[in-house]
This record gives C-alpha cells, structure tokens and sequence, in this order.
C-alpha cells in the first residue's frame, strides 16, 4: 500500500494508472473505520484494477457547534486495515494543502441538500459537494463507492456527478449493522453504554414501520405517528429531528407509500446525532 500526502503527487500517480488503462476505485472515508467502510472497499477491489481510499476529516461539512474537533481518529489503525485489505493507495492529504489561504470555491446542489439533515445541519451538503468534488478531481476514479447509511449524502453525489458531467460511477453499497441491528458509524463511538442500548430503537423502528407499511397502512399521519411514538419510548432520545417515509430520489415527504419508499430518522441521544434509513416496496 502506497502512502500519499500531497494532492498533485496523488493526481499524477492516478493518470499514470488510467494511462494505462487501469480502472480506479475509491473510497472517500473521514477515517476510524469499521466493517460499513471495509465493506465499500472490497467491493472497489472486486470490481477495480486499483483500489485507493482517502482519509480526511472535512472541516467545511461540521457546523461550528458540531464534533469536528472530537470526530474520532485512529490513523494507525485505519492504515493497518487497509494494508490487510490489501488496497493500492491510501491518501491522506493535510487540510492545509485542500484548503490553502484564500480558498474560495464551493459547490452546491439546490433544492436536495435543503430537505432531512440539510435542514438541520445548514451548510452541510455544500461542505460534502465542495471535498468530493476535489477528491474526484485529485484521485479521478472510475467508480466511488458510498454507504447507503449516508442516503441523502448519496443521492446528492449522484446528482452532482450527473449534472456536472463529472463521468464517475457511483455505487451504493448495503448498511451494515452490528449485532442488535444499530448501523456502523464512526460516531457510535460517543455513546455511553445506556445511550448504545437506546440507540438499538432506531433500527427496530425502521423494520417495524417497514411491517407495518407491508400490512397496508401507507398514510403518511399513520406512519409518521407510529415512529415518533416508538422512537419516543426511549428517554434517553433527546431529540427526534425527522421520522418519516419519503420519496427516494427527491427526498420529499410522502402522502401516502404507493411504490418505493424510503423510510428516513435522524435523532439524538444525549448529544450524538444519529441518522439511519431503509428502503420499503409495497
Ligand atoms: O461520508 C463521509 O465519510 C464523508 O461525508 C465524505 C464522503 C468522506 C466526505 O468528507
């Protein structure tokens, strides 16, 4: 596994690869990985000649009362696990050299980046757009590889590469859960052990408001109401930001689940923010 720091060394030795006609795969991580991101990565290496993952942790995507400072790192680590996925390049750039003085351009997609969490994290998606958009444009790969945990963050990318023609294709890979169903995150880390309880609600509202779609309630005042009452059994949930069923490519609020739905909460326990999602057929 090669080590890149600097962005142009990281751009030549890319070109050098698609020169000779090798396809790139890449996995774009803020670090502290866990099985959700070892999970994108195999996939990269089963369907890319070379395999590259950036770690870097995006200080234009936290608000200024977010955890930007306390995100959890571990690079040591992260490199070990990626050396045993046996992945091409790893590059780790410094925020001086992706955000030098006078840095001053952004990128925004309107209208997505507005609904679910871009609702309560202003700023947030232009912050995603804006560091996705120069790591295509250092790693230049064929293909990039996401989580479905991260939905919206995905459709908004998928949007992005398709309006600006950026010519990447983005793959979606499955949520991957631990155990009792809660999804990886990174930011799992946070919870105390009575928050890591509670935090198993989210999931098990998603299946059982997924059942209950499933049995034929599909008004949106039935639904929403099931999973504000079921994530609100748990006290340690301080906050329920969103908990509802929506369109899955426009990410509006349904009236009532007809076709494919996806089925959407982001909350708080205690001071971490969660945020998970499944998709439902009727
Ligand atoms: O999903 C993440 O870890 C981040 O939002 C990403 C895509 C690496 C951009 O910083």
């Amino acid at each position: 596994m090669e080590l890149i720091r600097i962005p142009r060394i990281m751009q030549d030795t890319s070109r050098g690869h698609l020169l000779h006609g090798r396809g790139i795969g890449f996995v774009p991580t803020m670090g502290a990985l866990h099985e959700g991101h070892l999970s994108l990565v195999r996939r990269a290496k089963e369907e890319n000649d070379i395999t590259m993952v950036s770690i870097f942790v995006n200080p234009l995507q936290f608000g200024p009362s977010e955890d930007f400072n306390k995100y959890p790192k571990d690079t040591d680590g992260d490199a070990d696990k990626l050396r045993k996925a046996e992945i091409d390049v790893l590059f780790m750039p410094d925020a001086s050299s992706l955000y030098p003085a006078g840095f001053s351009t952004h990128v925004e997609i309107e209208k997505l980046s507005e609904k679910l969490c871009g609702a309560f994290r202003p700023g947030h998606f232009r912050g995603v757009a804006t560091i996705v958009t120069k790591l295509f444009n250092i790693v230049a790969p064929t293909r990039a590889y996401f989580g479905q945990k991260d939905y919206q963050q995905a459709v908004i990318i998928k949007k992005m590469v398709k309006d600006l023609d950026m010519g990447i294709d983005i793959v979606v890979c499955p949520t991957i859960r631990e155990h009792d169903g809660l999804a990886m995150s990174s930011r799992n880390a946070y919870l105390n052990e009575e928050e890591r309880k509670a935090a198993t609600v989210i999931n098990k509202c998603l299946v059982q408001t997924t059942e209950l779609i499933k049995s034929g309630i599909i008004d949106i005042g039935s639904i929403r109401r099931f999973m504000k009452e079921k994530l609100s059994e748990k006290p340690l949930v301080t906050e329920i930001q969103y908990a509802s069923v929506y369109d899955p490519e426009t990410l509006d609020e349904l009236e009532r689940v007809e076709k494919e739905a996806l089925l959407a909460v982001a909350l708080k326990i205690g001071g971490t923010r969660l945020i998970d999602n499944m998709l439902v057929k009727v």
